[in-house]
């Protein structure tokens, strides 16, 4: 017999054994936990998914403790340095890194579907002028679904894997498109260029004289979309889960999972710190300004994270980037904020004691905006990135043969059952 959990219930005097498996119990082995035989049966209660492991997972691994990020067993900086974006995005998917053959493949794949269809394009010419840019991925995402009638057949493989490819392919081309659309520019159709470099190229063509993708912040943007390419079970990813799993077209759950990105708890995280770094201002005010964060007045934003209670091995990376890019585009002048910010917090004992550190959000903003991207296409350049992971996980769910619909449970805490109460009589007359 393995590894069990032995539980004696108080209430009945019952005693029960619960397997352990990979550290963990299975939610449901604890329904024949009941006191009498027609109860439901014990429940779990996790607001947040604090201690509950939704489904298992071959893609990605986090040890928070020590700040390690692996994809399919490969540490995070070695791919971020010897790997490109569509490199880690086929390793993501597939499971292994592509030889060469496979690479060309893949990439052939990609930059071939790069094109959006013109009804997608028409949804996002009819946005109104607004910086709303996550708002506008939403939409054009899901308006993807209405133009590829086979999309819904989730369980096809080479159907499911012809979405995938579109998804990863046209987000870019969705994402500039957006922009062009927001600084009231004609659109820039993609071309045979890097993954980075052309999403540059359709975003920065005709903005300045002369417009030339810089290689050194393709190669940096390049890095960036492996930093954000998978993070498992995060919120956005767990959205593209849930939704999946009433097995709708890929696109519909990706269209959630940004909305899901959107938040400033979550990928709208990098947006909020610039608008934080402006806000302080000088370095002088950080000192009030943390103090007021440690009143609970607002968060650090670009701090702490659910699973890393150690230094987020992606903002390391992107912090040692923001050297590289600055190279190319002048400083950023909320740099030197920035560093000071993290110096005195990570001396600070509220921070020290909830183990909160600079997550990837902290530094890539400082990035973004050096490179020329307004503060609201700096989540929409995230969920670029998360992209891979997002179909990787999406068809890892449908391929699992334990996964079912995903349908919490709750703890019903309103009114028993009641009768509705008389209507006055003349009100009663009046309906009749
Ligand atoms: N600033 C100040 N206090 C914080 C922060 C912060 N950024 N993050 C957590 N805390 C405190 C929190 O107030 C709580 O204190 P106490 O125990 O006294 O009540 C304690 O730390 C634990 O926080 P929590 O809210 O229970 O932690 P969580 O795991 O639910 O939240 C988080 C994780 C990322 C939402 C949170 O740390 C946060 O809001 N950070 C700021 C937003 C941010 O940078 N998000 C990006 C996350 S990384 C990339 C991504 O996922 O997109």
């Amino acid at each position: 017999m393995g590894d069990t959990l032995s539980i004696k219930d108080k209430r009945t005097g019952r005693d029960y054994e619960v397997p352990i498996q990979a550290e963990t119990i299975k939610a449901v082995d604890l329904r024949k936990i009941r006191v009498k035989p027609d109860d439901f049966g014990l429940m779990t209660y996790d607001p947040g998914f604090m201690n509950t492991a939704s489904c298992r997972s071959s893609i990605t691994f986090i040890d928070g403790d020590k700040g390690i990020l692996l994809h399919r067993g490969y540490p995070i900086d070695q791919l971020a340095e010897h790997y490109s974006h569509l490199e880690v995005a086929y390793l993501i998917v597939c499971g292994e890194l592509p030889d060469e053959r496979q690479h060309r493949q893949w990439r052939g794949a990609i930059m071939a579907e790069t094109e959006i269809p013109d009804a997608t394009n028409r949804v996002i010419q009819s946005f109104p002028e607004s910086d709303q840019s996550m708002g506008m991925l939403v939409s054009a995402i899901a308006a993807l679904s209405t133009c590829y009638a086979d999309a819904g057949k989730v369980d096809d493989p080479e159907t499911r894997r012809r979405q995938m490819i579109r998804l990863i392919a046209k987000i870019p081309t969705l994402a500039a498109y957006i922009y062009r659309h927001q600084s009231g520019r004609p659109i820039v159709h993609p071309s045979d260029r890097s993954y980075a470099g052309n999403f540059l190229n359709m975003m920065f063509a005709g903005t300045k004289p002369n417009y030339e993708v810089h290689p050194d912040l393709e190669q940096a943007l390049d890095v960036l979309f492996v930093l954000h390419a998978d993070h498992e079970q995060n919120c956005s990813t767990s959205v593209m889960r849930c939704i999946g799993s009433s097995r709708p077209d890929p696109y519909l759950a990706a269209a959630g999972a940004v909305g899901a990105l959107a938040g400033p708890l979550h990928g709208g995280a990098n947006e909020a710190v610039l608008e934080m770094l402006e806000a302080i201002g000088s370095t002088k005010r950080i000192p009030e300004y943390i103090e007021r964060v440690k009143k609970g007045d607002f968060r650090l934003m670009g701090f702490g994270h659910r699973v890393y209670k150690n230094y987020d091995p992606r903002a390391r990376i992107i912090k040692r980037m923001a050297d590289q890019v600055f190279k190319v585009t002048g400083t950023n002048p909320l740099l030197d904020i920035a560093l000071e910010l993290e110096q005195i917090a990570l001396q600070d004992d509220y921070f020290k004691s909830r183990k909160l550190y600079p997550n990837v959000d902290f530094y890539s903003g400082l990035i973004y905006q050096a490179m020329g991207f307004p503060a609201s296409m700096f989540p929409v350049l995230f969920a670029i990135g998360r992209m891979a992971g997002w179909v990787a996980q999406w068809e890892e769910l449908i391929k699992d043969p334990e996964q079912k619909i995903a349908r919490p449970r709750q703890i019903y805490e309103g009114p028993a059952t009641r009768d509705v109460p008389a209507k006055a009589k003349a009100e009663a007359s009046e309906r009749a």
